[in-house]
């Protein structure tokens, strides 16, 4: 007869199409079951080898999860009498299990601003992780130089300890601080110090710091619309009110602005490559920015997150280099220029700004991990970062032109935006404009990831579309793609 002990652990399942380690589902099965009380303290377990015969293991396997429980203070072992669970479990509450999702437990009180932010956030944010037509945000991973990139690891992995396993800086590694101002003195005419640049766990990170730093609730922001879908998020969640401003042909429309909300107190912008309409801001444009920030007494926010990829002639001046009151903050990331799971970018403050944000970084972040920053560091130092980019722009270049010479097929249902920089590029519908929303369901079941455009706006626009990134997918699978956009249309 089988003993209560042995009648309960051979409820336990092992399934040997997971992944776990047999001895581990052992183990937490075994777990489980004392610590919702199914044994209680004191009582006894069937030896190890009827234990493995029971749940239907090698006696190894169950040697090997009975001695962690031990490890871990569940079971005791006494010599001669066997092994017994732990008399701490004596008059221990059981844990309950419930199945997950079945109890939503007691809602927390909200904050003002997330109650708002989450009415805002009907739509989940679709970060993308996989290579294909036409994702956006997403870079030329199989382009990526990994040998290079898996030798700098390796060598910082084997570097001394204190190096990259105690709290790094948290305003950033000072090598990294160093490399980025000095690309950025290079390659985008932006001259700071070290000191200015901070590094943050991606673009998104630096919105967040921002608006925490200069927004209290109800203060107006300046939006792109339609703009970037991640800063938006994160000026709402700081509670403050975001002001739609519309993009022409020049960028940002300025006196648009200044006509809703003269009182702004930040303007988010990405002139290089505007996210997602891909106009470059004119330089007068850029330059009325300015002079209204100054006059307001505003901030402005330039998201330069591609702006690296230029491939249509010189570019344009960045903001923050043609700013010389100390208006702009210039955002940058390493999720375009390498790849977006390193989670790493930058900021570059005004230097009033400085000490607020060294106090913030220094009081309640922690920083970002220290050696991929160091793999980083190297990487720009060595010089394969500018070797990277000015290869990439080669590459984005030529399949901007896959995606021009293929879209003439089907140019009198689509427009397709010429684009200078970045991988991304707008199609915007002609005559008949087809409800983007069924578009891009028509287009996904054909097996296309596109967005339209209205997914970036805060208020409605007149002009619709779709979002077509050019950057992860091969050439051969941007011109398939090309194909089966033609047949949606047909
Ligand atoms: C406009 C814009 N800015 C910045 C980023 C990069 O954000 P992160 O550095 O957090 O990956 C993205 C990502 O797609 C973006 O679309």
């Amino acid at each position: 007869m089988k003993t209560k002990a042995g009648a309960i652990l051979s409820s336990i399942r092992i399934d040997r199409t997971e992944d776990r380690k047999i001895s581990v589902q052992l183990y937490m099965g075994l777990r489980d079951i004392i610590l919702s009380g199914g044994l209680k303290g004191g009582e006894r377990l069937p030896a190890t080898r009827t234990l493995a015969s029971e749940v239907g293991v090698s006696r190894t396997t169950a040697l090997d999860a009975v001695g962690r429980l031990i490890s871990e203070g569940l079971l005791e072992s006494r010599i001669g009498a066997g092994t017994f669970v732990s008399h701490t479990m004596t008059g221990r509450t059981p844990v309950k299990r419930k199945p997950s999702g079945s109890d939503p437990g007691t809602q927390p009180r909200l904050s003002h601003s997330t109650v708002m932010a989450r009415q805002l956030f009907a739509e989940r944010r679709r970060l993308p992780h996989k290579s294909q037509a036409f994702v956006t945000a997403l870079p030329a991973l199989n382009s990526f130089p990994m040998a290079q990139w898996a030798r700098l690891s390796a060598r910082h992995l084997r570097s001394g300890r204190d190096a990259v396993m105690g709290y790094g800086s948290p305003y950033g590694l000072p090598r990294l601080r160093a490399a980025i101002a000095t690309h950025l003195n290079a390659s985008r005419g932006i001259q700071c110090d070290p000191e200015q640049v901070f590094v943050v766990g991606g673009a998104q990170q630096a919105f967040s710091v921002i608006g925490g730093m200069l927004l209290d609730l109800g203060e107006k922001v300046w939006f792109e619309n339609p703009g970037a879908i991640g800063a938006r998020n994160a000026f709402i969640s700081q509670g403050a009110e975001l002001v739609p401003v519309s993009v022409d042909e020049e960028g940002i429309v300025v006196a648009e602005g200044l006509a809703k909300a003269p009182d702004f107190r930040l303007a988010f912008v990405t002139p290089s490559h505007q996210q997602p309409l891909s106009k470059v801001m004119s330089l007068s444009r850029r330059l009325a920015l300015l002079d209204a920030a100054d006059r307001a007494d505003a901030f402005i926010v330039e998201d330069d997150y591609d702006g690296d990829f230029y491939f249509g002639g010189q570019p344009l001046p960045t903001l923050k280099s043609i700013d010389t009151n100390g208006r702009v903050i210039y955002v940058g990331t390493f999720s375009k220029t390498l790849f977006p799971s390193l989670r790493l970018g930058f900021l570059v403050a005004p230097a009033s700004m400085v000490d607020s944000l060294s106090a913030i970084f220094s009081a309640a972040l922690s920083g970002v991990p220290t050696w991929p920053q160091a793999i980083v560091a190297d990487f720009i130092d060595e010089g394969h970062f500018s070797t990277h980019i000015r290869t990439m722009r080669q590459h984005y270049k030529k399949r901007h032109e896959i995606v021009h010479e293929h879209a003439r097929q089907f140019a009198q249902h689509m427009h397709v935006q010429r684009a200078s920089a970045g991988f991304h590029t707008v199609g915007y519908f002609k005559a008949e404009q087809p409800d983007e929303k069924d578009f891009v369901d028509r287009a996904r079941a054909a097996g296309l990831t596109l967005s339209g455009i209205g997914r970036y706006c805060l208020t409605p626009i007149d002009r619709k579309g779709v979002v077509i990134g050019y950057g992860a997918a091969s050439e051969s699978e941007i011109r398939q793609g090309m194909e089966v956009m033609a047949q949606l249309f047909a």
